[in-house]
C-alpha cells in the first residue's frame, strides 16, 4: 500500500503531497494536472527499472519538465491581485518524487549538471567533456523506515556519488563513485548490506500502469504467449492468457465466469495450452460453431477480458 505520494517541480505540479487510500480517484477540469500526477508516478516507477534518466529525456528533457512557474506563489499572485513574476530562487532547481508506504518510504531528486559541458566519471580526477553533459543527474535518494520521513529513520542515503547506509548507530559508506545516471536500485549488487534497497526495488517493480492497453491487430494480448503463473498482468497485456488461467486455477474462477456471462450472455472463456508451453485464449460465443481466438476478438471484447483481469 502507498499512503502518501509527493511530487515537486514537475510540470504543472509545483509542490504536492497527497494522502492515498485503497482506491483513489483524481478528478478535475481539463488541464488541471491529473495526467501530470499520473506521469509523475510512472516516472517514479522508472527508477526501479533503471530508466528514470532516459524517461525524462523522452519527455523532452528535465528542463522542460520543471514547473515553469515561480518557485513560490504569494497569496496575492494566487488570487490574481498581482501579476505572476519570477521570485528569487531560494534553493537549487530539483525535480522531487517520493512516496511512503506502511513500512518504507523512498524519495529521489533530480537536477541538471552543475558543470556545463563537463562530466565527472568514476576513475577520473577532473571532469571530462561529454555529449551527455545535459543529461539529468540523480542528486539525492533517501530510503527510510516507517510511514514518515524523519532524519532519524533514514536507512539509506545517497548524496551525489556517495551511498551511505545506517548500521546500528553509525553510517557505513557503501559506495563513493555512483554514476549520476544510476539510482540506488541499479546498485543493488553492491549494496548487499542493505536488503531494504532490493526489497524496495521489487516492491516498485510490482506496480502496474494500465493506461495504454493495446487492442490493435499486432497487440501483444492478441498473440499466443509463453504462459507462466501470472498473478499480476503485464502493462501491455502480453500475458493475458496466462493471467486468466492463473485466475481459473488459483484465483476466483466463479467471479470471472460471472463477469464474462454478464457482459456476453451465453459466452464462455477457455485457455488453450499450445505445444511449446504457449497459451491462447478461446472465446466461445453463442451462435458460433468454433471458438474465437484473441486475434479475432473485437477491441471491446479483448479490452473487457483485460479489465476483468485487472
Ligand atoms: N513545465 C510545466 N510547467 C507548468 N505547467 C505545465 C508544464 N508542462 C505542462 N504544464 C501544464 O499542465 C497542464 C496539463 O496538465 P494535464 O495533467 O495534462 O491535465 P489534465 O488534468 O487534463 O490531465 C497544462 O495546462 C499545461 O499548461
Ligand atoms: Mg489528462
Amino acid at each position: 500500500m502507498l499512503n502518501t505520494l509527493a511530487v515537486a517541480n514537475y510540470r504543472s505540479i509545483n509542490k504536492l503531497v497527497i494522502p492515498l487510500g485503497q482506491l483513489n480517484l483524481i478528478t478535475g477540469p481539463n488541464g488541471s494536472g491529473k495526467s501530470n500526477l499520473y506521469r509523475a508516478l510512472r516516472l517514479l516507477a522508472e527508477t526501479a527499472h533503471g530508466g528514470v534518466v532516459n524517461a525524462l529525456a523522452r519527455e523532452g528533457g528535465l528542463d522542460s519538465t520543471f514547473w515553469a512557474g515561480p518557485e513560490t506563489l504569494s497569496r496575492r499572485m494566487r488570487t490574481g491581485e498581482v501579476a505572476i513574476e519570477p521570485t528569487v530562487r531560494q534553493g537549487v532547481k530539483r525535480l522531487r518524487l517520493g512516496f511512503a508506504g506502511d513500512d518504507f518510504g523512498y524519495s529521489i531528486s533530480l537536477g541538471l549538471p552543475d558543470s556545463n559541458g563537463h562530466f565527472m566519471l568514476p576513475g577520473h580526477s577532473s571532469p571530462i567533456p561529454s555529449y551527455f553533459s545535459l543529461d539529468p543527474q540523480i542528486k539525492r535518494e533517501c530510503l527510510w523506515a516507517g510511514a514518515f520521513y524523519r532524519p532519524a529513520s533514514l536507512l539509506v542515503d545517497r548524496d551525489g556519488p556517495m551511498i551511505r547506509a545506517r548500521a546500528d548507530r553509525k553510517w557505513d559508506v557503501l559506495a563513493q563513485h555512483t554514476p549520476t545516471f544510476d539510482s540506488l536500485f541499479d546498485q543493488v549488487g553492491s549494496l548487499r548490506g542493505s536488503p531494504e534497497v532490493l526489497e524496495m526495488r521489487e516492491f516498485i517493480r510490482r506496480w502496474r500502469f494500465y493506461d495504454h492497453f493495446r487492442s490493435d491487430a499486432d497487440a501483444p494480448a492478441r498473440q499466443p504467449q509463453l504462459g507462466t503463473r501470472t498473478p499480476v498482468l503485464h502493462h501491455d497485456g502480453r500475458d493475458l492468457a496466462a493471467a486468466l488461467q492463473t485466475i481459473i486455477e488459483i484465483g476466483d474462477p466463479d467471479a470471472l465466469r460471472a463477469a464474462i456471462s454478464d457482459a456476453f450472455p451465453g459466452a464462455r472463456l477457455n485457455i488453450d495450452p499450445l505445444p511449446g508451453g504457449r497459451f491462447a485464449i478461446e472465446f466461445f460465443q453463442e451462435g458460433l460453431l468454433r471458438p474465437l481466438s484473441a486475434a479475432e476478438l473485437s477491441d471491446g471484447t479483448l479490452t473487457y477480458c483485460w479489465s476483468r483481469r485487472c
